[in-house]
């Protein structure tokens, strides 16, 4: 089994800090007062957060779990493009290190031939100079039985696609997502719109999206709104969703 090493992890300007177990490292950076940009990757969350209140799953060592916490200068409005943005950044990483089919599925889930490969979950505070924000980072790496069954979904690992070593993933994840924050920082969502339509999975489809209320809403995946909300050309015209999760899909 390969082991996470702070001292194979090299990013500028970032604190890096490698522990056996926490609970989880969103919790534990959201909860430390110390400034400065700090990466912490843990071998094993006792209590990994997903989205939505739920929890991550992944066995010791079997998976890349870290969190990046980095002040961001936009505005508090902009902030929920942030899990875009870093989708789109863990995506090309991703890409970069040979994993070809890495694709997007809005709001924050990184997906391989259809199957979960991993996800985001981005936490932020604001204050009174600015805000500050923890993207949380889980990626499944070596095949773990039985955890399709727990999750109920098809689940993709690294190694199905290629065999990586954990710290080159964190190394390469956290600097596509420091180059990924600066581009945010000075243009927004703009950044890195068009990557994120180009590696959208469901670009063009049919789809179904439970909003919050529980009403579902169809129609075809047409891009992202200027706010980061996914576009949907239903028949009644361009309906944008703000927040919700995709249901199903099926070629338009
Ligand atoms: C999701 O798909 O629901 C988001 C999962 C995010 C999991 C990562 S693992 C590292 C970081 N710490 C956590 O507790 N959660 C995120």
């Amino acid at each position: 089994m390969d082991s996470l090493d702070a001292g194979a992890i090299d990013l500028p300007e970032t604190q890096v800090r490698v522990v056996g177990r926490c609970s989880s490292t969103n919790e534990v950076l959201l909860r430390d007062a110390s400034a400065g940009t700090t990466l912490l990757a843990a071998e094993e969350q006792t209590a990994g957060r997903g989205r939505r209140g739920r929890r991550w799953h992944s066995a010791p060592g079997a998976g890349v779990t870290f969190s990046l916490r980095r002040r961001v200068q936009r505005p508090v409005r902009e902030l929920a493009c942030l899990s875009l943005v870093a989708g789109v950044a863990v995506a090309r990483a991703l890409r970069g290190l040979g994993v070809r089919g890495a694709a997007l599925k809005w709001p924050n889930d990184l997906l391989v031939g259809g199957a979960k490969l991993g996800g985001i979950l981005v936490e932020t505070r604001s204050h009174a100079r600015g805000a500050t924000a923890v993207i949380g980072i889980g990626i499944n790496c070596r095949r773990t039985p039985g955890l399709e069954g727990k999750l109920r979904r098809r689940v993709a690992f690294l190694d199905d696609s290629v065999r990586l070593e954990r710290n080159q993933v964190i190394q390469h994840t956290a600097r596509a997502l420091l180059d990924a924050l600066d581009a945010f920082d000075a243009k927004g969502l703009d950044a890195v719109r068009a990557d994120w339509e180009a590696m959208d999975a469901h670009a063009g489809q049919r789809l179904r999206v439970r909003l919050a209320d529980g009403r579902t809403v169809s129609g075809v995946a047409s891009g992202l709104a200027p706010d980061g909300a996914l576009q949907l050309r239903t028949r009644s015209g361009l309906r944008a969703v703000a927040s919700g999760r995709v249901v199903s899909s099926r070629t338009a």
